[in-house]
């Protein structure tokens, strides 16, 4: 019966749609924000290797359970997790699952948003020329004024959370197919480029040895908490994006072979990002763990002092906001489906109360870099609070239970039909075996020893 169900929403055109539009969810300001940020906070190289560790062990066989229930259910998570919960037998109350990924990704794009919105800003930064044979310390001073200023900080969420919400209310299918066909080509492009500069003029071999020599006295159990978290954070996991992109999958492409390639351009592009960057950051005598303002302080470093930076500098922060841009929709997409599966409200109208609610949600994080920056909870701030509570708790235990239905509650027999894989194959049992034991398992030492119980 699940062959027959089709999505009301629609669906992509093929499976290289869904591979962008997933690659489009997955590529963002995690990868080019995010990942070199923590990377610098928790001290390179061991953090790096335990990242990959989880995309390689976690994160694709999560993703394909995702997508393989989202295409199964064909409807917003938590309307798919109820019907499915329903076909096997079992409560109805899995749809909590859905709603628990509805809330996490509201918090998520509330200050998605706001650091979305920097990068809009840096666009006229760096269009106006302000980094133009500016010193670090003079660019150090950009970013601090930028943050220091509600109003602008504003500003710039507002544009920001209004150009998502005008993809939304279109429906994702036509909003999102046009943009993405040349933006993720164009983004990789700009990165080589960036790291070509890293090689010429950073001290390119001491970022890649940050990035890439483990050394395990540097991380802490936080550290791989937080290593863990970003895998489902870059990757989309444990919410329902990725579910709800599957849901609009046809029926005849293959699960597997899509996820390796979406986690795999995803790493990729992070790990071009952390080339491009710490070089600069120790050619600049910079500090890889200043946090959330690091790309921010350091990129334009690089187009300051480079041959046609005024128009690389441009380019680049647009298209880190188009990567965000196609990033930010699958957030509240989950949302919306829904409204309009159970409300019978338009899209519109869904998308302008969601985009509502979360705008305002996101004037937290706005004030958390500054009115309200004195305001910390266990050494962190509104901002670090909903970054942790989401990524490292609310993602990893959405995927968890992701992994547990589709392993545990689902018969074999449908998620191998789904998976189009033989049931007694390699390629299916070795997924079975990693969503079944390893996955749960790694979560959950992870989560005991970051409270210090193992
Ligand atoms: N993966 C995106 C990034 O790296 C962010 C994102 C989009 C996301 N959808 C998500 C994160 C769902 C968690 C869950 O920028």
């Amino acid at each position: 019966m699940s062959a027959k169900r089709e999505s009301i929403h629609g669906q992509w055109s093929n499976r290289w749609i869904f591979i962008l539009a997933a690659t489009g969810s997955a590529v963002g300001l995690g990868n080019i924000w995010k990942f070199p940020y923590i990377t610098g906070e928790n001290g390179g190289g061991a953090f790096v290797l335990v990242y990959l560790l989880c995309i390689a062990a976690i994160g694709i066989p999560i993703m394909m359970a995702e997508v393989l229930l989202g295409r199964r259910g064909r409807q917003s998570p938590i309307n798919t997790m109820k019907t499915l919960a329903r076909e096997e037998g079992r409560s109805g109350a899995w749809s909590l699952l859905g709603w628990s990924g509805v809330v996490a990704g509201f918090l998520i794009l509330s200050y998605y948003s706001v650091i979305a919105g920097w990068a809009l800003a840096y666009v006229l930064n760096a269009g106006s020329g302000a980094f133009t044979d500016a010193p670090a310390a003079e660019i150090q001073g950009i970013f601090t004024a930028l943050v220091a200023s509600p109003g602008q900080l504003i500003f710039w969420h507002s544009l920001f959370m209004l150009m998502t919400m005008l993809v939304v209310a279109r429906g994702v299918k036509k909003g999102l197919e046009v943009a993405i066909r040349f933006l993720m080509p164009a983004l990789l492009v700009l990165l080589l480029i960036m790291v070509g500069y890293a090689i010429n003029s950073g001290e390119f071999v001491r970022g890649l040895s940050f990035l890439f020599t483990p050394d395990f006295s540097k991380i802490s159990a936080e550290g791989v908490l937080i290593a863990m978290g970003h895998a489902f954070f870059t990757l989309s996991l444990g919410m329902g994006a990725i579910m709800i992109y599957g849901s609009y999958m046809p029926k005849n492409a293959s699960i597997a072979k899509t996820s390796i390639i979406v986690a795999l351009a995803d790493t990729g592009v992070a790990l071009l990002a952390g080339m491009a960057i710490f070089p600069i950051v120790f050619a600049n005598s910079l500090e890889p763990g200043s946090g959330p303002g690091l790309i921010f302080q350091t990129l334009p470093i690089a187009f300051g002092s480079m041959p046609g930076g005024h128009f690389f500098g441009a380019v680049f922060f647009i298209l880190l906001v188009l990567a965000a841009w196609s990033s930010a929709i699958s957030l509240i997409e989950p949302a919306v489906a829904w409204l309009v599966e159970n409300k019978a409200w338009t899209r519109v109208k869904a998308s302008v109360y969601c985009g509502f609610a979360t705008w305002l949600m996101g004037l937290g994080t706005v004030l958390s870099f500054n009115e309200w920056s004195a305001y910390t909870l266990w050494g962190k701030n509104f901002f670090d609070l909903l970054d942790f509570l989401t990524s490292n708790i609310m993602l990893p235990l959405g995927g968890l239970f992701i992994a547990l239905f589709a392993a545990w509650v689902m018969k074999s027999s449908s998620t191998a039909n789904e998976l189009t894989l033989a049931e007694s194959g390699m390629a299916y049992t070795s997924w079975r075996f990693l969503v079944r034991f390893v996955t749960p398992v790694a979560v959950i030492i992870v989560f005991l020893n970051a409270i210090g119980v193992v």
